[in-house]
């Protein structure tokens, strides 16, 4: 069993924190208690299905080495365990969050099968090539530089890898579209007020969501930072989107 370690954080890693990342970073150690049971609650326990999906589309084989971005209190981390013998290792910025993960692995008698690694997007304390599998689900929409991110994530990834996000998205269709519209700027507010008591971070989503860039306009943004053959699906009437693209291997010369 692997033990849970902590990188020390390095230069790039404090600066990208004094910026917007130690205002995303606080946000979630406040409410990293109520994280899971808000997620499961007001998603209808639906957010489970969706790190199912976009596990199951992965090319994931046993002795892989996964990084999972963002990785919280785990969960996505914990889903890519139940799939492959794989070791996987789960970043974020916030402590917090990765204690209840830490603490969750524990109750499930696998403490020490994810390693936590404290760590920004914006500059991962990993060498180049490390991984065969990049994961972040929920994660992108908060980082501090979304380009540099994605450079990231390109960087450590190995040749023929591959990257595979999970974001929230726009619905495209009425009466979805109106419905969903009534549940994140009303709802949600409210209900994250009402038990977590932090009505700044559920109106702060919403907010985060409305200006995200989605489906076409993301899959851009990641061929501009290296990935190739990107693409996505969308979940539940397109309340989210999965994409994925590859970090093609270098052509080889004659
Ligand atoms: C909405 S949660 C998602 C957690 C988890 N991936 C899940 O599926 O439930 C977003 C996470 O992103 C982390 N985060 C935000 N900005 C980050 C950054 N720049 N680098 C690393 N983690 C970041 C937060 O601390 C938080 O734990």
């Amino acid at each position: 069993m692997k033990t849970t370690e902590r990188v020390k954080l390095d230069g790039g890693t404090e600066k990208i924190l004094a910026r917007k990342g130690s205002h995303v970073q606080r946000m979630f150690d406040r409410i990293a208690g109520w994280y899971d049971f808000l997620n499961h609650f007001l998603s209808l326990g639906i957010d489970r299905r969706w790190r199912r999906r976009l596990v199951r589309a992965l090319p994931l084989r046993d002795g892989m080495e996964v990084l999972d971005v963002a990785t919280g209190t785990g969960d996505l981390a914990f889903t890519l365990l139940r799939r492959c013998d794989c070791r996987v290792t789960g970043m974020d910025v916030s402590r917090e969050m990765m204690r209840v993960g830490e603490k969750k692995a524990r109750k499930k008698g696998g403490a020490g099968a994810v390693t936590f690694v404290e760590g920004a997007a914006e500059a991962m304390p990993f060498e180049e090539a490390r991984f065969d599998i990049v994961t972040v689900a929920f994660g992108v929409r908060n980082f501090t530089d979304l380009e540099q991110g994605l450079r990231e994530m390109w960087r450590v990834l190995r040749p023929g890898g591959t990257a595979a996000i999970l974001e929230f998205s726009r619905p495209a269709r009425q009466p979805l579209k109106a419905l969903y519209g009534l549940y994140l700027y009303h709802l949600l507010p409210l209900a994250g007020q009402i038990f977590s008591g932090d009505r700044h971070a559920y109106t702060y989503l919403p907010e985060s969501i409305r200006r995200f860039p989605q489906r076409e306009a993301f899959t851009a943004i990641m061929e501009r930072c290296g990935f190739r053959h990107c693409s996505y699906r969308t979940f539940t009437g397109g309340i989210v989107s999965a994409y994925t693209g590859i970090k093609m291997p270098e052509a080889k010369k004659d």
